[in-house]
């Protein structure tokens, strides 16, 4: 039996890293590649056509993208290259083989107005660039591809809020996190198998995949404190408005996206993210100071 080949963009990332490890374990006869932007700049349509038609994948998950929120403000043009112009790429080119696209989206396609959590089938409405440029890869899919909303995503290999919050502490600083942004943590153990599920299963359409439970960055951090032994208490509550300096990016105040569709699909939900913190506390390890 031939195995089936599969393509991960953005393997270098956070999650791909993670996607990748996990599809490599399964016992499925699965052949896998990984490719960030030093192998394939999917900004690039004639480098995204030569990976693709080389390796002849039958599933790509399409993880690449410019993820610096902040930096998006500044240069919309790269981001939308990246974002939006390299996922036609990467359509296109799978179009050409035969191949079906996971794309990995995200929460800041809505601008968090909403009173409850977001379902699949609300308006996006993007408050700021990067929003706005993974929205445009959205456009680019066709029926037969998925789209996979996440948000707040930490995982072991990477820099994300877990980590920051642990340095800081390790560094004994007092640290201030804002409480009126709200959204479900993800994390990448738990986020990988379903992301895998969803393409070699062929779901189509829009999912929204995090962990389960609400809270404030405030209280993400609270609790990333309190379960790795250092007093919540230093974790300070703060205002998105009262940052200093204030970030160039709007945040939606409302990032909580329900998981509708993989409800509707059988599909089990993700723990709640307290429950998964103390293996992602464990995977990272103790964290230098310096
Ligand atoms: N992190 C979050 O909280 C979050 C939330 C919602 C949605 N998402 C989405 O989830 C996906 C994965 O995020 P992540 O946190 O794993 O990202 P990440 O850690 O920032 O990794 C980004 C990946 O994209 C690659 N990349 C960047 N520019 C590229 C280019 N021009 N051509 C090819 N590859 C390029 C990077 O390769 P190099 O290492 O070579 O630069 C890296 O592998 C992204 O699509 C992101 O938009 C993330």
């Amino acid at each position: 039996v031939r195995p089936v080949r599969v393509l991960v963009t953005g393997a270098s990332g956070q999650v791909g890293s993670e996607l990748v490890a996990h599809l490599s374990s399964r016992r499925a006869r699965l052949e896998v590649l990984g490719v960030s932007s030093a192998h394939v700049d999917v900004g690039s349509r004639e480098a995204v056509n030569e990976v693709f038609d080389q390796f002849r994948p039958s599933i790509a998950f399409h993880l690449a993208a410019m993820t610096q929120v902040d930096a998006c403000e500044s240069e919309a043009e790269r981001a939308f290259r990246v974002n939006a112009w390299g996922t036609r790429n990467v359509v296109a080119a799978a179009e050409a083989v035969g191949a079906r696209v996971v794309y990995v989206s995200t929460d800041y396609v809505f601008d968090g107005t909403s009173d409850r959590p977001y379902h699949e089938w609300d308006p996006p409405k993007p408050i700021n660039v990067y929003g706005a440029s993974k929205l445009g890869g959205e456009m680019e899919l066709r029926p037969e591809d998925a789209c996979v909303r996440i948000s707040w995503v930490s995982g072991a290999h990477g820099n994300n809020i877990v980590r920051t919050v642990l340095k800081l502490l390790a560094q004994g600083q007092e640290l201030s996190f804002v409480t009126d942004q709200v959204g479900c943590p993800t994390f990448t153990f738990d986020l990988a198998p379903v992301l895998a599920l969803i393409g070699l299963e062929g779901l189509s359409g829009i999912f929204h995949v995090t962990n389960q439970g609400p809270t404030s960055w405030y209280g993400f951090a609270r609790e990333i404190a309190a379960q790795s032994g250092a007093e919540p208490d230093r974790i300070k509550p703060v205002l998105t408005k009262d940052l200093v300096p204030p970030r160039p990016a709007r945040r939606p105040a409302n990032s909580v996206l329900a998981n509708t569709a993989i409800k509707f699909a059988g599909i089990d939900p993700l723990p709640d993210w307290r429950e998964s913190l103390p293996r992602l506390l464990a995977e990272i390890g103790p964290v230098p100071a310096a």
